[in-house]
């Protein structure tokens, strides 16, 4: 077991090392909870984004109502970690057609007890699957369906309705509801998508079904999708960390001038400083993926202007005006912060998180599901 410096300035964290400002994703957790009470719909986080239990924890304390995950060894990484107390529980957003998946989900409920872990569908095939391996098992599998905005799923109308009735009609499935990711797009578009995800819920209660789930929404759509009449639950994931101009997210993009503060950073240290036009530092692509773009630089809280960061494997270029002031400020063994500019992929590449409080080690979280692509 490691042994880390609690309580020690950042300063004597060793680098590269991926930080959490406390504070800072407190208020975001705040300010998102805070909507949701307001617009009386409900949350539920996709932890794909932060992978941490102890930030699963956080958030369903906060009041989520239960957490996403994109993959099958998400789920089965965050269940076991013992967060998903009483009425709280998992979807899996991604289609799976492998049949040891298959047994993996349905087995989760059959230990956890039925309900514990909802899954995504999108075709009649991974249904009959899913319900054979349940009524083997003298269980329910609980499904959503998918409905396509674009990536996996059914088309939404009629498609969408077709596939409820043949699922209410298998042994095995307990039909909950839909689910019609709009993606981080513009407040026009992200209305027209909440209309065909709602439309379609409502068709399907039209022919007599029971749709309890109408979930869309990340952080970018967060206000729009969240006031949407008939969206039940809203999926953001990246606002832990922040979007707005100095933000993480998808990149530093401020989709519907949403603003979240940025509370993710990768600590890094100047290891080559003999040049007037650049410094090297120790964070390179496999500590930061390049994700949408280069990382931003900030030092003693501020983010510097420079010419431009270039990530190779282990090492950081950051490039200067020749002679530069910003760059006479940085000197050999100093640390500075890096802003990834994609928080999902960065986080995958790390053990632990770093949490900082007052400038100082306050605990150090696992990735609880690191890794877990499949
Ligand atoms: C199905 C689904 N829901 C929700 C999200 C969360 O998006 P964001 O991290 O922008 O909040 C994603 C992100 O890719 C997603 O794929």
């Amino acid at each position: 077991m490691a042994m880390y410096p609690i309580g020690k300035s950042v300063d004597e964290i060793e680098t590269p090392a991926l930080l959490l400002d406390l504070d800072k994703f407190q208020w975001n957790v705040n300010k998102m909870f805070e909507f949701a009470n307001k617009a009386k719909v409900n949350v539920r986080p996709h932890a794909k984004t932060f992978k941490a239990a102890a930030i699963c924890n956080k958030l369903l304390e906060a009041g989520a109502i239960g957490l996403m995950t994109q993959k099958v060894g998400e789920a089965e990484a965050l269940l076991n970690s013992g967060i998903l107390y009483h009425e709280k529980n998992l979807l899996i957003s991604q289609e799976f057609a492998d049949p040891s998946k298959i047994e993996k989900v349905v087995g989760m409920n059959v230990a956890m007890g039925e309900g514990k872990v909802v899954t995504a569908i999108e075709n009649m095939a991974q249904a009959l699957l899913l319900s054979k391996v349940a009524t083997r098992w003298r269980t329910k599998q609980h499904v959503v369906i998918e409905m396509s905005h674009g990536r996996c799923g059914t088309a939404p109308g009629k498609p969408t309705v077709d596939l409820a009735k043949k699922l209410v009609s298998l042994k095995g499935l307990k039909f909950r509801g839909i689910y019609g990711y709009e993606n981080p797009v513009v407040k026009e578009i992200a209305l027209q998508r909440n209309n065909r995800t709602v439309e379609t819920a409502n068709m399907i209660r039209n022919v007599g079904i029971e749709v309890e789930i109408v979930s869309a929404g990340s952080t970018g759509t967060y206000e729009v999708t969240g006031t949407y009449p008939g969206i039940t639950e809203i999926e953001p994931g990246s606002f832990v960390f922040g979007v707005g101009s100095e933000g993480t997210g998808y990149g530093f993009k401020t989709v519907n001038s949403v603003y979240f503060k940025s509370s993710l950073s990768v600590l890094t240290q100047i290891i080559g400083c003999n040049f007037s036009d650049r410094v090297i530092t120790d964070a390179g692509l496999k500590v930061m993926s390049s994700g949408f773009g280069a990382p931003l630089v900030r030092v003693h809280d501020e983010i510097m202007s420079c010419e431009g960061v270039a990530l190779s494997e282990e090492h950081g270029t950051i490039r200067f005006q020749e002679g530069s002031e910003e760059r006479k400020r940085l000197k050999w063994g100093q640390k500075i912060e890096f802003i990834p500019s994609h928080c999902c992929t960065c986080i995958n590449q790390h053990d632990n998180i770093f949490v900082i409080k007052d400038k100082r080690l306050a605990a150090v979280w696992p990735i609880t599901a690191r890794g877990k692509y499949y």
